[in-house]
């Protein structure tokens, strides 16, 4: 047994699988819901997208947390975990009618709005069906983030929000139809953000947009900051969980709220996470004219931020404790981009040893496909294991 991994359990069990450490996620949980509620006002939406296995989702609901949706289809994923409508957000550049239809028969707390268009479509199918949406409008703030260029989100150059220039008229055209409630400003700067330095940014901007509206008498219910903390890729023993007492007091302290605002939080990455890891066997041991391979059952399909953006994850041999030796980690798909890892350091591996991929709870198993007909990898929980 090496780290926290019930091998003795896992060797009868196919593979690759997702093993996710359900008393990390509570302890995370735990650090969440204490710092934020050391201040008034927080509250803390899970980011559906970050991981939807059904116990993950139950835990975190049980935790107290809302939801965060971009979808219809988990909108449906909350609602079977017990999420209360009242506390689901539902954001997202492109609505269709089925997927609005769904977030107003569930009565959800507030539809996070990106452009007239999808305002007037809310505002006509709300209409039909008698009702009043709660909206709020996602602000492109254009403040950049220090992570990678494919998951920043707010700079102006992106697909996302309305522009700020566009934010008082998007507003007040809301007043003017029956069917909707403006109810806040929504705003997301990008993911795996650790500078805070990215955050008191998004303040600034949201501290002058508020004053802006102030000038016009406006002051709004709510301010939803998103999520995009990051955690550490690197050291997923040394610090399992992120540091939620500098990121909630870096919102206390540089955001000014307005008496009996809320502040929303849509944290993915860093709930998640730490708790997940790809468990996968090696099938073989090549070696090749440079290099030595480590060739395992696990491939893109199943985790594919290391193909898609050059992320790094901790790989560790959990069953052996040999020497180190050195190798290209890389999964069976048919692409050359099927690498988990070049030249990292391995206790000495052969046929049949698990190789855990750490950090992997989250955009892990959500985001696996079924290329080359492989069967998606399951998703295992240590209370079930
Ligand atoms: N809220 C909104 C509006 C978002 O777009 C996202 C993530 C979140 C919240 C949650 O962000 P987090 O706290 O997890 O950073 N697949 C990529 C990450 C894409 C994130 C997309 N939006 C990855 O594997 O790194």
């Amino acid at each position: 047994m090496k780290g926290h991994f019930p091998i003795e359990r896992f060797a009868s069990m196919r593979t690759p699988f997702y093993y996710y450490d359900m008393d990390l996620l509570r302890q995370t949980l735990q650090a969440i819901t204490t710092e934020a509620n050391k201040h008034e006002g927080f509250c803390v939406h899970y980011a559906i997208k970050a991981n939807a296995n059904s116990q993950v989702l139950k835990t975190i609901r049980q935790a107290g947390l809302g939801a965060d949706c971009v979808s219809g289809g988990e909108i449906e994923a909350s609602l079977k975990a017990g999420f209360p409508s009242s506390k689901i957000v539902y954001a997202g550049v492109g609505k269709s009618d089925w997927e609005i239809n769904l977030g107003l028969d569930a009565g959800i707390q507030c539809f996070n709005v990106e452009s007239v268009p999808e305002l007037e479509i809310i505002n006509e199918l709300a209409g039909a069906k008698n009702k009043i949406a709660n909206v709020a409008f996602r602000i492109n703030p254009d403040v950049g983030a220090h992570t990678h260029a494919n998951i920043t989100t707010g700079l102006a150059e992106n697909k996302f929000g309305i522009a700020m220039r566009d934010m008082e008229s998007i507003i007040e055209q809301a007043s003017q139809m029956k069917n909707v409630n403006f109810v806040g400003l929504h705003f997301h700067i990008g993911s795996q953000i650790l500078d805070m330095g990215d955050f008191q940014a998004l303040c600034n901007r949201i501290n002058d947009l508020q004053d802006q509206l102030e000038r016009h008498h406006i002051i709004v219910n709510s301010i939803n900051v998103g999520g995009g903390l990051g955690v550490d890729y690197q050291h997923p023993n040394r610090i399992p969980i992120p540091d939620f007492k500098a990121y909630f007091d870096t919102y206390a302290k540089r955001l000014k709220l307005r008496p009996g605002q809320t502040l929303h939080f849509e944290l993915g990455r860093a709930v998640v996470a730490q708790m997940g890891s790809l468990i996968t066997r090696t099938l073989y041991i090549k070696n090749g004219a440079a290099k030595k391979f480590c060739i395992v059952d696990a491939g893109m399909t199943d985790l594919i931020r290391p193909a898609l953006y050059q992320a790094y994850h901790k790989i560790e041999n959990i069953s052996s404790e040999e020497p180190f030796e050195t190798y290209d980690v890389v999964g069976p798909i048919c692409e050359s981009s099927d690498v988990f890892a070049k030249q990292v350091d391995l206790n000495s591996t052969k046929r049949g040893d698990f190789i855990a991929i750490r950090s992997a709870g989250a955009y892990g198993e959500i985001m696996a496909s079924q290329y080359n007909c492989r069967p998606l990898p399951v998703g295992y929980t240590s209370d079930e294991l």
